[in-house]
Order: structure tokens, then C-alpha cells, then sequence
């Protein structure tokens, strides 16, 4: 009997644990980069230890989609939403129905142009910051004096905007520093390979290029492609700065391919969750950016940077 009345128990806290676990929705931007695929995991994984039921959408890089998904979040009564939004412009309605539905929305990674009532926190980098370390190290690094082509972002997103207007803050404090090129590889290894044959060809091979400025780092690795399939010596004699620490650019660092890379950490889903649960939980005091810190690596800790971190 009592093994009886104990087995009922453990069946009832199951089912009350069950009813009680958080739903929610979380709208990713899509899967263009190393750290992108690498953030879905551990938000994945985070959701996971946390008994959190997340529903997962990949827009695939379309922010239609990601309006499309958090409309249906809503019809599905999620406790919360997360977006990591494609670009920062255009979400003013649908968060408004979010919020008219009480459902309280969190911004993760990039930043939106919204009214900030509509949303409680943003968690994320400081992309002008990673723009401003950027133009630092190369400003160093060349003393001043380079001619240097830069791989943007994709068009409206806040990283590409904010990583641009910080780099470009920094050097026009030096006179003969100068951007000579500049489009967009929209944050993918394709794109950047394809915009970086297009600048060879256009300056006679790189010929005056003193560095090469990558939003991203998968970006910065297509470029290296190109220029290796072009013989020309990428880490060399043309100095390469991205953004973002994945393990590749550490990989191409140690090879001698590669100067120097400015972190964005991709494991955030423990703090995302955090402030995600503290506010389902009363919590109100959260400032409405909560900063996660970056630096700047070279290849002189780039293998300390390869070995597993404590936690992960
Ligand atoms: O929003 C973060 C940026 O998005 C990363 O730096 C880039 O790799 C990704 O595509």
C-alpha cells in the first residue's frame, strides 16, 4: 500500500513538474555562421537542463519569418519569447501583439528599433565596442598608416551597423588610415569568398591593401580562401581582423593565416534563460540591457582559446 501511495506521488509531482515547465518560443535568426549554429545548440541544451519547453524556429535569415513565428508563439500561448532578430527595423506591430497578449518578450544577441516599453530586456554584445577593439588593434598593428577593405554584415543588421560605426569612429582619428572597399558577404564563408575575389581582382591583387576588415569571422575565412587560391599570403603580408572567436579563425591563427579576432561569446543561453525565468518568476528590477562582455584574442593565446572552457 504505501509502495502504492509512494508510486502515486512520484506520478503526481511528474505531472505537476510537467504542467508547470515554462514554454518558450524562441525565433532565431537563421544558420549563416559558426557562432550562429553555435548559439542554437547551447540555447538548445540550455532549455533542455533548465526542463524548459522551447519552441524553436530557424527564420533562415528572412525577418518575415521571424514575424510569422513569433504570431504563432503567441497563438500557442508560450509564457515567453525570445528573438534574436534579423535586422533592427520593422518589429513595432508584432511585439505590440505580443505584448497585448501578455506574453513578455526578451531580445537576444542583436538589437531592434523599437519602442523599448515593448520588450523587457535586450541580452546581448556590444557591437560598436567589437568595431572600436577592432579599428584599436589594427590602428597598433599598422601604426597608423593602411589602406583596408572591409567585409560588412548583413545589410540592417544591428552587428553590421554598430561593428562599421565603431571601426570607423576609431580610425578617423588617424588620417591615413581609409576604408577603400567595402560590400557586404551577409555573414556567410560563401559571401565572404565571393566579395574577397571580386576586391582582388579589383585592386590588382590586393596591390596597396594593407588589411582586411571582416564583420564576422566565417566571413574573414572565405576571405582567406580567396587569397590563398590567389597566392597571396593572408596573416602575412596583409593583416586579417574579424569578429566573433569561433574555432576556426583560432584554427587559422595558429596556421599563420589569420591576426587577430574579437570575441562575442556564443554559450549566452544561461544568461538568456536567466533573466528569462527570474522575470516568470517576479523578478523586475533587470536593466533593459543586459551586457555580455567581449574581448580581443591573437594568435598568442589563440590555442588557450581551442581548449574546452570551464563549464562547457
Ligand atoms: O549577431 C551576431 C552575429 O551574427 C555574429 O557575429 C555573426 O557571425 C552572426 O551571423
Amino acid at each position: 500500500m504505501s509502495r502504492l501511495a509512494a508510486l502515486l506521488g512520484a506520478a503526481l509531482l511528474a505531472m505537476a513538474t510537467a504542467a508547470s515547465a515554462e514554454t518558450v518560443g524562441f525565433s532565431q535568426v537563421g544558420a549563416e555562421s559558426d557562432w550562429r549554429t553555435a548559439f542554437t545548440a547551447d540555447m538548445r541544451a540550455e532549455a533542455k537542463s533548465r526542463g524548459i519547453d522551447l519552441h524553436f524556429d530557424d527564420a533562415q535569415g528572412h525577418v518575415e519569418r521571424q514575424y510569422a513565428a513569433v504570431r504563432r508563439f503567441i497563438a500557442e500561448h508560450v509564457d515567453a519569447i525570445v528573438i534574436a532578430p534579423a535586422v533592427v527595423t520593422g518589429w513595432s506591430p508584432v511585439l505590440t501583439e505580443a505584448q497585448a497578449a501578455h506574453i513578455p518578450v526578451f531580445i537576444a544577441d542583436r538589437s531592434v528599433d523599437a519602442e523599448p516599453s515593448l520588450f523587457v530586456a535586450r541580452i546581448g554584445n556590444d557591437t560598436n565596442l567589437e568595431g572600436r577593439l577592432a579599428g584599436s588593434w589594427l590602428a597598433q598593428a599598422s601604426r597608423g598608416r593602411c589602406s583596408i577593405v572591409e567585409l560588412q554584415g548583413s545589410v540592417g543588421a544591428a552587428p553590421t551597423i554598430g561593428r562599421k560605426t565603431g571601426f570607423a569612429a576609431v580610425i578617423a582619428q588617424f588620417p591615413s588610415m581609409r576604408i577603400i572597399r567595402s560590400e557586404t558577404g551577409d555573414f556567410t564563408f560563401e559571401g565572404g569568398k565571393r566579395v574577397m575575389e571580386g576586391f582582388i581582382k579589383s585592386t590588382d591583387g590586393l596591390k596597396d591593401v594593407c588589411a582586411v576588415w571582416a564583420h564576422n569571422d566565417d566571413m574573414l575565412l572565405g576571405a582567406i580562401a580567396a587569397m590563398k587560391a590567389a597566392s597571396l599570403h593572408p596573416g602575412k603580408n596583409v593583416l586579417m581582423i574579424s569578429v566573433d572567436g569561433v574555432p576556426n579563425i583560432y584554427r587559422a591563427m595558429l596556421a599563420g593565416e589569420t591576426n587577430a579576432s574579437v570575441e562575442v561569446k556564443s554559450d549566452i543561453g544561461k544568461y538568456i534563460l536567466d533573466v528569462v525565468q527570474g522575470y516568470l518568476h517576479g523578478k523586475r528590477d533587470y536593466p533593459k540591457w543586459v551586457v555580455i562582455p567581449t574581448d580581443l584574442h591573437t594568435p598568442e593565446d589563440a590555442a588557450k582559446m581551442l581548449l574546452p572552457r570551464p563549464g562547457s
